[in-house]
């Protein structure tokens, strides 16, 4: 469970609560971190009664509900409702996720809905991820080559090559993994986090790569790697399955190697 952080002095309050429609008969409460900078008003929790026959199965249909019928000031992100943009990321019941590949049904009694933790609020429900693709542009997530392309083909991989990327392409940089990391929270300046970190694996392990050398010693510094303490919460929250925690141990592992 990753709570929620306040920004500093202020304090949490319940805010405005809209009761479901009179004929509903299936009822979901749903709270809702609410917090606009241009006010000078504390952050506060609104309350929405939702009618589940009126409202899409998914957690992201419930706040789609909210800002189409309910209140249009709601803010979030979302763009492809399939789980592949990265951008509904949020903090539900505790734990980040995706909230367009959440089903309503999954989440028994009362919906939390909070911004990714530990990020500034830009906001509502929107988190500032400035630094955040700072950190992943730094490692240079693109190929890099000193030899020319072949004159008469592409850069090949095999089919082993390419199976080296399986469970690293597939990251969609939505940071629930880094946000959830109690490194990252207290080191977050130095600290890379395990996206961006799972992201420096997946160059580090492209065939068609060819600064691996400089890659490793970019990352050999005791604070934008080993910060990572095995913690494992980053395993835990990723809603694409993947496992950033053990791309860490296998730069690690790299580095260890490199100097036997
Ligand atoms: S590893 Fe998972 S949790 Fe982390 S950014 Fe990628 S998809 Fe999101
Ligand atoms: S395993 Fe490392 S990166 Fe993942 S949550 Fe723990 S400390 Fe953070
Ligand atoms: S809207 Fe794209 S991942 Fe949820």
């Amino acid at each position: 469970m990753v709570e929620f952080a306040l920004p500093k002095n202020s304090k949490l309050i319940t805010g405005i609560e809209f009761p479901a429609p009179d004929d509903a008969e299936r009822i979901k409460r749903i709270e809702v971190y609410r917090w606009d900078p241009d006010t000078e008003e504390n952050p506060r929790i609104d309350i929405y009664h939702i009618d589940l026959d009126h409202c899409g199965p998914m957690v992201l249909d419930s706040i789609l509900k909210i800002k189409n019928e309910i209140d249009s000031s709601l803010t979030f992100r979302r763009s492809c409702r399939e789980g592949v943009c990265g951008s509904c990321a949020m903090n539900v019941n505790g734990k980040n996720t995706l909230v367009c590949t959440k089903a309503i049904e999954d989440y028994k009694g009362t919906i939390k809905i909070f911004p990714l933790p530990h990020l500034d609020v830009v906001k509502d429900l929107v988190a500032d991820m400035t630094h955040f693709y700072a950190q992943y542009s730094s490692i240079k997530p693109w190929i890099e080559t000193q030899t020319p392309v072949p004159a008469d083909h592409e850069r090949l991989q095999s089919k082993e090559e390419r199976k080296k990327l399986d469970g690293l392409y597939e990251c969609v940089l939505c940071a629930c993994c880094s946000t959830s990391c109690p490194s990252y929270w207290w080191n977050s300046e130095r600290y890379l986090g395990p996206a961006s970190l799972l992201q420096a694996y997946r160059w580090l392990v492209d065939s068609r790569d060819e600064n691996t050398g400089e890659r490793l010693d970019e990352l050999e510094d005791p604070f934008k790697l080993y910060r990572c303490h095995t913690i494992m919460n980053c395993t835990d929250t990723c809603p694409k399955g993947l496992n950033p925690a053990k791309a860490i141990a296998e730069i690690k592992k790299m580095l260890v190697s490199r100097h036997l």
